[in-house]
């Protein structure tokens, strides 16, 4: 029997909306974050306030770092008054945000860009307590905060682990969790309770289901901690996927304590681990050497990669580490670090580096811009503390 016009019809954009539910579903997870936070440049003192995060996000635009993928501009701690309010709602501290957090907010957004926040699952935040009293955190508010933070137009949230009076970390992270989702805004999760209960097991799965946690400690502006920080880091790829990364702490770059070279390895490195990609220096005032780093469009898109797969550790012997991230191309991203303090002449074969042998690549230099063919092998020397990085692509692939 032919079936009626109408009802063959009907199947068909039934099939459409069927079709299109399933690529609408199919979007990929977002990549690991790229921004700012103004931690690792200014901590608590008062130059931190609205007319730097203003300038900020100005930056943002006219340097090129919008352009080239970044996208947050987030507040950390400080940012509050030492008080709650009358109906117990959070409120900026009115000698550093005059105009408050919404039109700070505002103005982000109108510069194309997003805005984050900070508080900690804890009853006040990190910053030493005054007069017996910190700044307010979330433990007990979390509903009432989450619908604050929607109200001002929040788009990510970094939530920290002090005070928190012990209570079970899950609990506490869950329970900021559900009240972001309950208001309907979508609001990039940052975990920061520094791995203390191994947050990688459970941070990026239901009910949790952050976009990232932080690993470790807090970082400083030297190499020590930062290599340190990487070591700890590395060894956690697995945990990792898209749209849920181990976070190794914000950037340094920019900030003066570590060398150029020191700096390259810091942003190479985290870019092979599929880092959160957050500027922690002063953009307002940045050197064109740390800029050019961020702005390396090459490495970045290492750690944006779409395949999502943070890189894995294949070497770590006398302080020369191989790092082998694949990419959704096909090809290969690889950095070879040096910890030592003294140069290192370094070869890889293509076996260790999980290229096919026989076959014939080619070996893009992500630093250097530029790219030989070859048997897909490295054989380099390394200054002291310095990273190489590449991409390696089969030929005629
Ligand atoms: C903790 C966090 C840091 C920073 C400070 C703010 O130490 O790990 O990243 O947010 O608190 O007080």
């Amino acid at each position: 029997m032919i079936a009626p016009l109408a009802s063959l019809r009907r199947a068909a954009v039934s099939l459409a909306l069927v079709v299109a539910a399933a690529s609408a579903s199919a979007a990929p997870p977002p990549p690991p974050q790229m921004g700012f936070n103004n931690w690792n440049s200014t901590h608590c003192r008062d130059d931190f306030n609205e007319a730097m995060i203003r300038g900020i996000a100005d930056q943002f635009v006219s340097l090129g770092l919008r352009d080239a993928g970044y996208r947050y501009v987030n507040i950390d701690d400080c940012w509050a008054n030492w008080q709650r309010d009358n109906h117990g709602r959070l409120e900026a501290n009115p000698k550093r945000f005059p105009s408050g957090i919404k039109a700070l907010a505002d103005y982000i957004h109108q510069r194309g860009l997003k805005f984050g926040l900070y508080s900690s699952a804890g009853t006040s935040t990190c910053e030493p307590l005054r007069e017996n009293r910190g700044f307010p955190g979330g433990l007990g508010h979390e509903k009432q905060d989450a619908a604050t933070f929607a109200s001002w137009g929040v788009d990510y949230l970094k939530y920290d682990n002090c005070n928190n009076q012990k209570i079970d970390a899950r609990q506490r992270y869950t329970a900021m969790a559900e009240a972001l989702r309950a208001t309907g805004r979508p609001v990039f999760y940052s975990v920061c309770e520094w791995g203390s209960n191994q947050p990688w097991l459970w941070a990026g799965k239901p009910p949790v289901s952050a976009g990232s946690w932080r690993t470790t400690d807090d970082i400083t502006d030297s190499y020590a901690s930062m290599l340190k920080i990487f070591r700890q880091n590395v060894v956690l790829d697995r945990y990792a996927s898209p749209g849920h990364w181990n976070d190794p702490d914000m950037l340094e770059v920019g900030n003066g304590g570590m060398t150029d070279t020191e700096y390259r390895s810091h942003f190479s490195l985290w870019s092979i681990m599929a880092a959160p990609l957050l500027i922690g220096t002063d953009l307002r005032t940045i050197k064109p050497d740390a800029l050019r780093i961020l702005l390396n469009r090459e490495v970045i898109a290492v750690d944006q990669d779409p395949l999502g797969v943070q890189g894995k550790q294949v070497r770590d012997a006398g302080g020369i580490h191989v790092i082998v991230k694949p990419l959704k191309d096909g090809s290969r991203a690889v950095a070879v670090f040096n910890e030592n303090d003294t140069a290192r002449d370094v070869t890889a074969s293509a076996a260790e580096l999980g290229l096919q042998t026989g076959g014939r690549y080619t070996v893009r230099d992500l630093w250097a811009h530029t790219q030989r063919t070859g048997d897909g092998a490295l054989t380099l020397r390394l200054p002291a503390h310095a990273t190489a990085m590449y991409r390696i692509s089969a030929l005629g692939a």
